[in-house]
């Protein structure tokens, strides 16, 4: 059976699939207007970024598709106030935000109009977003890459946070590989539409090197690992060289900082440098941001590609109307 569209706000995604936001420049234009373009819902991850640079990519983005445009930023940033009013500046369909809480960002979304997505790894927050004003939730769980605020799955997240929400679209989200598993989100657990964020990495628009590409590749099911992030919370990357020195304690805290991207930093290493090393393909300093299931996935494929997958296998066993 067909797939229901996914509404939020007045946009409507024809295909219930947003495409997770991922920081630093790994979700771009040149990843989320196709995105947006196949009928999903594309991402473009703008913490850390200069406002200049983010909104120029808004423009790009919506130059290249009428599908909608979502810009994913951190509460965690230091310029998250400016990255937001940027964003709307810039034409920016909706925000999307998690890694921390902002009430703020509601009044603002209510000012000028622009839905406001939060991402929740709890049921008390999920709750609290849907009474703040929030035009959907997305439930964020263990599986996920980059930053996690749970250690639950999502199969057991979601049913509670399904209860809780009853007004706007909910989103699953954390190691969907198929379009299987888009259908039992939707069909067994109620999900509303489903975010993917590792499948799309490995797609030939992805903007990191290929040497990003190939550890992703490369990785088995246990070289995917927690790590501790300066943002304060748990991350789940690939186990390189770096991971390992994090874990045996052998990073020396940076000298100076250089990126002035954390609202509060720990400076056990910088992660906009790290990040930025994984997205020129630096295998020995680089941090690779990944979710759990990636050990799944065997192919680089185009966008259209995935999204022909997906919508295939989920219509194929698809029941509700
Ligand atoms: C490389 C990478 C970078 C990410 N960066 C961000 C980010 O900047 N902000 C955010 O909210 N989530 C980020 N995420 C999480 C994704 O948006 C998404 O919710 C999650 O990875 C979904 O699980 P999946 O990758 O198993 O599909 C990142 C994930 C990856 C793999």
């Amino acid at each position: 059976m067909k797939l229901p569209p996914l509404t939020i706000g007045p946009f409507t995604a024809p295909i219930p699939l947003v495409q997770g936001g991922m920081s630093i420049r790994v979700s771009t234009s040149a990843l989320s207007a196709p995105v947006a373009e196949c009928g999903g819902i594309g991402t473009i991850g703008g913490s850390a970024l200069p406002v200049e640079e983010l909104q120029a990519d808004i423009r790009k983005a919506k130059s290249m598709t009428k599908g909608v445009i979502a810009v994913n930023i951190m509460f965690a940033m230091k310029n998250f106030y400016n990255l937001v009013m940027g964003s709307i500046e810039a034409g920016v369909d909706m925000i999307v935000t998690g890694a921390g809480f902002s009430r703020d960002i509601f009044k603002i979304g209510k000012d000028t109009n622009t839905p406001i997505v939060s991402i929740v790894s709890s049921p008390a927050f999920a709750r609290l977003a849907e009474n703040l004003g929030a035009a959907a939730i997305i439930v964020e769980a263990k599986e996920a890459g980059g930053h996690l605020g749970t250690d639950v799955s999502l199969r057991e997240l979601f049913p509670e946070i399904r209860k809780v929400v009853k007004k706007v679209p909910l989103i699953a989200a954390g190691g969907i590989t198929n379009g299987y598993e888009m259908a039992e989100l939707m069909d067994k657990y109620g999900a509303d539409g489903v975010q993917i964020a590792t499948r799309f990495v490995l797609t030939k628009e992805c903007a990191v090197s290929d040497e990003f590409k190939q550890v992703l590749l490369n990785a088995k099911k246990e070289d995917v690992v927690l790590t501790t992030s300066p943002v304060g919370l748990p991350g789940r990357a690939v186990n390189t060289p770096f991971v390992r020195k994090l874990a045996l304690g052998e990073i020396m805290k940076a000298k100076e900082c250089l990126h002035k991207c954390l609202k509060k930093c720990d400076h056990h290493y910088c992660i906009s440098d790290r990040l930025m090393k994984a997205h020129r393909g630096d295998y020995e300093e680089g941090l690779f941001f990944t979710g759990e299931n990636v050990y799944k996935m065997h192919d680089i494929l185009t966008v259209k590609e995935v999204f022909d997958q997906f919508v295939r296998q989920a219509e194929s066993v698809y029941k509700e109307s």
